[in-house]
């Protein structure tokens, strides 16, 4: 008799979508993990002619086409002084299938995966998928993750931990100090990194830093794609690159469950990656005003607030039954403990969305803050 696999019933759909569900329509909307900007027109153009020229009908590499892993490779190069052999990168479906692709290469039935908590809501339910066993580790209170922390996590079973600077929910973004422990714990505790730096171009104060900068091992594979940089989720072009043997592994994953990517979206991502970053750099401005806006708001009404430095998103701690008030006057926030056990008694606002809306929605949260208080 066909069941369902032990891996697929230890996971569910994410909670936000609940949240989603419980709004009505017209609900402001600061659920959402996508900037609200249209894709640069040079990438819309580029796969507009490619698809015309009739170059996008066909299987590329199952890496992806080489034009375009040399484009991320020369990012790698400008933006952090990296050298990147474009043969070690694999063009993935959005930075989703990236995370995938290293758990299933690198994670060995019953092995231990740490990851931040609160955090992204894949890397538990990738680490179940590959039949890992997950290892939440609670942030410190500014919200960044204590490498002292990963360090005490790491067991004989461990075998990778995942960082995420700038973070998902918290919007932290981790010191050049602790990033260079996350390379040294990789190094001494031959452990696998898993670095996730979607939001690398949206850091307002300070650097982001990269553990692939500082390992002096191949421990580090890193995790990127456009869905953030130039807002192009829906195009579902990311990528991961490590050392060779593995990448080596990771592409038996992928030549499996997806051949290659979209070829029009690689002929977008190529443009985007290789033309002007003058688009990346009016995002990350736009969404450092706002960050100042939302963060004085909830200031104002009282509510302690880490400053995030970097992402959009914002975690304020919030009393009891604020989320649920914040809902019912048709403002959409995200509880925190869909992010992790430790995410109770926070909510995760996105304000990737305009200026007008951030008042209004600052407005109800004030309604809701006096509701519960
Ligand atoms: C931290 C983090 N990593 C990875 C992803 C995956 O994004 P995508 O698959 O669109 O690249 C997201 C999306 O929200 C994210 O927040």
């Amino acid at each position: 008799m066909t069941t369902f696999s032990n891996r697929v019933e230890q996971i569910s759909i994410s909670g936000i979508r609940e949240v989603f569900e419980a709004a009505g329509d017209d609900a402001i909307n600061l659920g959402l993990g996508q900037p609200d900007f249209p894709a640069p027109d040079h990438a819309h153009q580029a796969a507009v002619d490619a698809i015309q020229a009739g170059k996008a009908d066909a299987y590329t590499e199952n890496k992806g086409m080489h034009e375009l892993r040399e484009a991320i490779s020369a990012r790698y190069s400008q933006d952090l002084d990296v050298e990147v052999d474009p043969d070690d990168v694999i063009t993935t479906a959005g930075g989703s299938e990236a995370l995938h692709l290293a758990m299933e290469a690198h994670v060995e039935e019953g092995q231990e995966v740490i990851f931040p908590d609160p955090g992204f809501v894949a890397y538990d339910a990738l680490t179940k998928l590959a039949g890992g066993k997950p290892v939440p580790v609670p942030l410190r209170d500014d919200l960044t993750i204590d490498p002292e922390a990963i360090e005490e996590a790491i067991t004989e079973d461990t075998a990778a931990f995942v960082v995420n600077s700038p973070g998902n929910p918290t919007g932290a973004v981790s010191t050049e100090e602790d990033v260079r422990e996350f390379a040294r714990i990789a190094d001494e505790h031959d452990v696998l990194c898993i670095s996730d730096e979607v939001y690398q171009y949206f850091v307002f104060d300070g650097e982001h830093y990269s553990p692939i900068q500082f390992a002096e091992s191949d421990n580090v594979v890193v995790v990127n794609g456009c869905s953030k940089a130039y807002s192009m989720t829906g195009w579902r072009l990311g990528w991961i690159t490590g050392s060779s043997r593995r990448i080596e592994r990771m592409i038996r994953v992928h030549q499996y469950i997806q051949a290659c990517t979209s070829a029009p979206a690689q002929f977008a991502a190529e443009a985007a990656l290789s033309g002007s970053q003058d688009v990346v750099q009016e995002m990350s401005d736009t969404f450092e005003e706002r960050r100042d806006l939302v963060v004085n708001g909830l200031e104002e009404m009282g509510l302690d607030v880490p400053t995030p430095k970097g992402a959009f998103y914002v975690m304020p701690e919030v009393p009891e039954g604020w989320v649920d008030e914040c809902i019912s006057r048709g403002l959409i926030v995200v509880p925190g403990e869909a992010f992790g056990e430790q995410g109770k008694g926070y909510a995760r606002l996105s304000y990737a969305t305009s200026t007008e809306e951030l008042e209004e929605a600052l407005e109800i949260m004030r309604e809701a803050t006096e509701a519960v208080q």
